[in-house]
C-alpha cells in the first residue's frame, strides 16, 4: 500500500507546489490541511478529485491524530513580516502553538512521523557570514523570523527527550507560480518577484522598498518541494536544519530593472534583512539536493 502524507498549509504557495511536485514525483496518499487564512482553493483546484489527493478545509488544530502518516510536511503559518509586528497573538498561535499542537500529538500517540518543517533564512538577521551557513548566529530581526526559531527550537529541544524525527529547511527567498495571491490579505508583502511581476501585468510602476540595494537569493519554488521530498525519504534521522537557497544573490533594484523599467521608491521597511546569501553546501553533501531552476529562465518565460 503506498504511504500516506500531511502537507499543511496546502493551499498556499509553496504548499501548492509541493503539492504538484509530490503528486508527480511520488505514489503516496497526500492528505493537505488549510483553513485558507492566506491561501486559496484556486491554487489546488486542478488536483481536487485526484483520488491521490484529500483535502481538508480546516484549521490544523482540528487533527487529533497523526498515525497514518509517515510524513508530515509543516508548511501552515502566516509568514509575512510586516504583519507579524502587529497581529500579535494571531502570529504566535499559528506561527508557533500550531507547531506544538502536532508536536503534542506525536507525544501523545507516541508516534513520530518525520516531520518536514519550512523555516525561515529570516532568522539570520543581519548575518556575519556570507554566504551564510547553518550554523550562522541566529538574529531575529521580527516577530515572524522568532516565531519560525522558536519551532525549530522546540523540535531540536524536545527531540533530547522524545524520539522526534524532524528536518528543519531554511528556505531563502522564494519564487515562483501562484507567488502572488490577490486574494490574500497580506499580500502587499509577497514575496518580491510575485509581486513585481503582477505590478508588471497591470500597468503599475514597481516599487522599491529603501534604495532597493538590499540583496536576496532567490530559489524557485519547485527546488524547494524537491528539497522537502529529498528530506523526507532520506535514509535514518537527520533531527537538523538546511539552508535552501540558490547560493547566488542579487539586489531588489537590479531585480526591478530585469522586470520593468517603470520603477519608484517607497520607505525602507524595519525588520527585513540587508542581504540574504544560502550557503547551501550542506543540503548539496546530505541531501543531494541542488537547485535546478534558473531566476533569469522563470522571468523570461513570465515576461513573454
Ligand atoms: N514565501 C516565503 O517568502 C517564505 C520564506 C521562508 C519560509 N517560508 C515558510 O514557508 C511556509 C509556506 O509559506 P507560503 O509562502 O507558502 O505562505 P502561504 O501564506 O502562501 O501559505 C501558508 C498556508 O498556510 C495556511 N494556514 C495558516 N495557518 C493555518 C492553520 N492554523 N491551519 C491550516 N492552515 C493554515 C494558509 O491559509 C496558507 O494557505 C511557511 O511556513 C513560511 O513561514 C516562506
Amino acid at each position: 500500500m503506498a504511504d500516506r502524507v500531511l502537507i499543511t498549509g496546502v493551499a498556499g504557495f509553496i504548499g501548492s507546489n509541493l503539492l504538484d511536485f509530490l503528486i508527480k514525483k511520488t505514489d503516496w496518499q497526500i492528505d493537505g490541511i488549510d483553513n485558507l487564512t492566506t491561501g486559496s482553493k484556486a491554487n489546488i483546484e486542478h488536483v481536487i478529485g485526484n483520488p491521490r489527493f484529500t483535502f481538508i478545509e480546516n484549521d490544523l488544530v482540528t487533527i487529533q491524530s497523526l498515525k497514518k502518516y509517515k510524513y508530515v510536511f509543516h508548511l501552515a503559518a502566516l509568514p509575512r513580516i510586516q504583519p507579524s509586528f502587529e497581529l500579535i497573538n494571531e502570529h504566535i498561535t499559528h506561527n508557533v502553538l500550531r507547531a506544538g499542537h502536532l508536536i503534542e500529538i506525536m507525544i501523545r500517540e507516541n508516534y513520530f512521523p518525520r516531520i518536514i518543517y519550512s523555516g525561515s533564512s529570516a532568522i539570520y538577521g543581519t548575518p556575519s557570514l556570507i554566504p551564510t551557513p547553518e550554523e550562522e548566529k541566529i538574529d531575529c530581526l521580527s516577530p515572524y523570523a522568532f516565531q519560525k526559531y522558536e519551532v525549530e527550537k522546540y523540535l531540536e529541544l524536545l527531540s533530547t527527550r522524545f524520539p522526534i524525527d524532524y528536518v528543519t529547511l531554511r528556505y531563502f527567498n522564494p519564487y515562483g507560480p501562484r507567488s502572488f495571491n490577490p486574494a490574500n490579505p497580506f499580500n502587499a508583502y509577497s514575496s518580491v518577484v510575485g509581486i513585481f511581476l503582477n505590478r508588471r501585468k497591470n500597468n503599475q510602476p514597481l516599487l522599491v522598498t529603501g534604495d532597493g540595494s538590499q540583496q536576496r537569493d532567490f530559489i524557485h519554488v519547485a527546488d524547494l518541494a524537491k528539497a522537502n521530498y529529498l528530506a523526507a525519504v532520506h535514509e535514518g534521522k537527520l533531527n537538523t536544519a538546511f539552508n535552501i537557497g540558490f547560493g547566488s544573490t542579487m539586489s531588489v533594484l537590479e531585480l526591478a530593472k530585469l522586470i520593468s523599467p517603470d520603477f519608484s521608491f517607497i520607505p525602507k521597511r524595519e525588520g527585513e534583512a540587508e542581504i540574504t546569501f544560502a550557503d547551501n553546501s550542506k543540503a548539496r553533501r546530505v541531501l543531494g539536493w541542488e537547485p535546478e531552476h534558473q531566476l533569469d529562465s522563470y522571468l523570461k518565460g513570465e515576461l513573454q
